[in-house]
């Protein structure tokens, strides 16, 4: 099969790359990316090699780019994980989160009805689904959890979950969405909880938490949630909905304080800043469907996945420098 993989060269993107090239070398593999600045070539590199795998440069929402590539590669199967994916970046300036969550899952997807995709799936996010209470552990997000967004980036996603539903019921595209919970693991752009505070406190700087840190999150390990996309791409449901979710469900702080104390560090380095604005207070799923249906459960508990992760960036800290640097950006040549 001929598969269309997006936003291949960013965190999670880079990460299936990986899993999917290697463990399907009968299959053919475009990653498609614009290298915004969380695109770094430096995270598929090593896949120039391989034989099933071809790296393209490009937009999204260029149509005519997007048409032409879909006229020459005629792909079976398309996996949108591109986006503008930072929430703080999406408060500030939410314009390009619209164009490219939304307007650039409807070009794909009206090349996916042209050019007859035999299966168009979504990669989403638990945040179209809001936030719970701190104070209702039973509480849990699942497929039919009504969507209620609180930023601009969950937004995006819900806008383009909503689209995806359409095309499928006004058009018949043969469609799947995974919402996922927050993800950790090696490749991580450092604007991003965990990779922040690996990197500062590497350098022992301050390491900024939001409010008093009580925030809480279900933490996934990237692998765990790669498995997942891909069983739902091959033996999910047309038109179905799948939650992916970590069962280790962790406040902000506990998570800094975990890392700091694998590294050594001293939590005197923490320090509280003003809270994000609209900062969803928990985040937590409910993954009964996907463990029923595909049978598909998490590999790592988070203890072992954070460990593994922590072990990564301080086995790499020459990628970190790279981007800290803005070197990453050299690293694809045209
Ligand atoms: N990070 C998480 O915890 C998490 C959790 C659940 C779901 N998700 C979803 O998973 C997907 C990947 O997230 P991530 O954390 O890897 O994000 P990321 O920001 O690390 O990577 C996004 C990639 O998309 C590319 N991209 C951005 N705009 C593009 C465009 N217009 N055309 C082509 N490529 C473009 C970027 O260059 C980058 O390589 C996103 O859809 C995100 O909403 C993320």
């Amino acid at each position: 099969m001929r598969f269309l993989v997006t936003g291949g060269a960013g965190f999670i993107g880079s990460n299936y790359m990986h899993y999917v090239v290697n463990k399907y070398p009968n299959d053919y593999f475009v990653c498609l990316d614009a290298l915004t600045y969380a695109g770094n070539y430096n995270n598929i590199k090593d896949l120039e090699e391989k034989d099933n795998y071809k790296f393209v440069k490009g937009d999204i929402t260029d149509k005519e780019f997007i048409d032409d590539l879909f006229n020459k590669e005629q792909f079976d199967v398309v996996i949108n994980f591109a986006a503008e994916s930072h929430v703080d970046n999406s408060i500030k300036n939410p314009g390009v989160f619209l164009t490219t969550n939304i307007i650039g899952t409807q070009v794909l997807m009206d090349a996916s009805l042209k050019y007859n995709v035999k299966r168009y799936h979504q990669v989403s996010t638990d945040e179209v689904y809001g936030d719970l209470p701190l104070d209702k552990p039973e509480l849990k997000f699942r497929e039919d959890t009504p969507i209620h967004t609180s930023s601009p980036y969950s937004s995006s996603k819900a806008g383009a979950d909503l689209l995806v539903g359409a095309y499928h019921r006004t058009y018949g595209l043969p469609t799947t969405i995974s919402r996922c919970s927050n993800n950790y693991g090696p490749y991580q752009f450092p604007e991003k909880l965990i990779p922040v505070v690996i990197s500062k406190a590497l350098k022992n700087e301050k390491i900024p938490v939001y409010g008093t840190g009580s925030n809480v999150r279900d933490w996934i390990h990237v692998i765990d949630h790669n498995i997942g996309v891909d069983l739902i791409v091959r033996n999910g449901r047309v038109g179905e909905v799948y939650n992916l979710g970590g069962h280790s469900e962790r406040t902000n702080l506990e998570v800094v304080k975990t890392i700091l104390k694998q590294m050594g560090k001293s939590e005197d380095l923490i320090t509280f800043v003003e809270d994000r604005k609209g900062h969803d207070l928990r985040y937590a799923i409910d993954s009964t469907k996907s463990e029923d249906e595909l049978g598909w459960n998490r590999t790592y508990t988070f203890e072992n996945g954070i460990k593994e992760t922590v072990d990564w960036y301080l086995n790499n800290t020459e990628w970190i420098d790279n981007i800290l640097s803005g070197e990453y950006k050299n690293a694809y040549k045209d």
